[in-house]
């Protein structure tokens, strides 16, 4: 498939909402829109095969700014050249040391958060320019964390422990206060892990097995995407399979949310795209299921990625 001719932010935002909602039932510009234009829905033999990759591929502890203004409105997209300052949420996880070793050698400015003390070391030796000890369930260590940014990054996630015993999820209450502290402090550009499944997802089997496993999670992501898309801050999400500690291949398949993807993929494929989405006009208020799995090349969207 050949490369999308750009459009601006808005127009792609525009188009982003008006999918999520269409498949949801709702009614677009255009009018009803038809079940029959949703992804084929895969049958038995994928719900096995999205159990298995579960099985076998789950980690197994857990799961200043005028110029950039400017040129962001010309493009759609961020530019290295402005030297943004970059915010990583969740630097301290497994996608987000991937992040932070991609960022630090882009140059750009980092900094990290991260609720463990003990991790400001580790972080300030992995190149974080900055490490600030937040906790995103508080606001106003969040207000305090995004002071003076221009982009944030957000791989945040809970331990199952958190997942079925937790009243509230850094999946969603961390990543609001994080967003709406964002959008308050005229933020570019967020970009947030979020997962299969999320948002009413059911066009693979592996999405509707997410939903049914890591409930607690999917509604926690369904709340912050959603405040995401509300916040006015230009965006992108994405949405992987099942995430694996495997190398970078640099071909993950995406495609617009729920499109029927399925499968696992890197956590250090995942990084190398949430990296260039600020960079990447066509990235520009997407939210893309992510995943690594050639058989579904023809579900795939061909983007030209623009890495830092
Ligand atoms: N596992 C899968 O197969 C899978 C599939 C699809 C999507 N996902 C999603 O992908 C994302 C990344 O997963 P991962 O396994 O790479 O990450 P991870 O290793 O679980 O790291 C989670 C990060 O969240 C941070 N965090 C937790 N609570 C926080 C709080 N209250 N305030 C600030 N930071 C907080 C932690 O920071 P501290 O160490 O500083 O507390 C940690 O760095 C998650 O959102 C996950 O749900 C996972």
């Amino acid at each position: 498939m050949g490369l999308e001719v750009p459009r601006t932010g808005e127009q792609r935002g525009a188009s982003d909402r008006e999918r999520l909602e269409s498949e949801r039932g709702a009614t677009t510009r255009e009018g009803p829109v038809a079940r029959e234009q949703k992804p084929s829905v895969p049958g038995a033999s994928e719900t096995v095969s999205a159990a298995l990759f579960l099985i076998c591929c789950t980690k197994h502890d857990h799961f200043g700014r005028s110029n950039v203004q400017a040129r962001r409105e010309q493009t759609g997209s961020m530019d290295i050249d402005n030297d943004p300052t970059v915010l990583l949420a969740g630097a301290s996880g497994d996608t987000g040391r991937r992040v932070l070793y991609l960022l630090a050698r882009s140059g750009l400015d980092v900094r990290a958060i991260t609720t463990d003390p003990g991790n400001v070391g580790d972080l300030r030796r992995a190149s974080a320019d900055e490490v600030v000890v937040c906790d995103l369930f508080d606001r106003a260590d969040a207000e305090r964390a995004v002071s003076g940014v221009d982009l944030i990054l957000t791989t945040v996630g809970s331990t199952p422990q958190e997942v079925f015993l937790a009243d509230e999820l850094v999946d969603g209450t961390g990543n609001i206060n994080l967003v709406e502290s964002a959008a308050a402090a005229g933020v570019e550009r967020v970009v947030m892990e979020s997962s299969l499944g999320v948002g009413g997802d059911r066009a693979s089997a592996m999405a509707r097995f997410f939903r049914l496993s890591i409930g607690p999670v999917v509604e926690a992501k369904t709340a912050a995407e959603r405040a995401i898309r509300e916040s006015g801050t230009d965006y992108t999400i994405f949405r992987p399979g099942v995430l694996t500690t495997g190398a970078a291949t640099d071909d993950a398949q995406v495609a617009s949310a729920e499109s029927g993807l399925w499968g696992a993929v890197s956590r250090a494929d995942v990084a190398r795209l949430m990296v260039a989405a600020p960079f990447t006009p066509e990235a520009t208020n997407r939210t893309l299921d992510v995943v690594r799995n050639p058989l579904l090349r023809n579900r795939s969207e061909r983007i030209d990625w623009r890495h830092p």
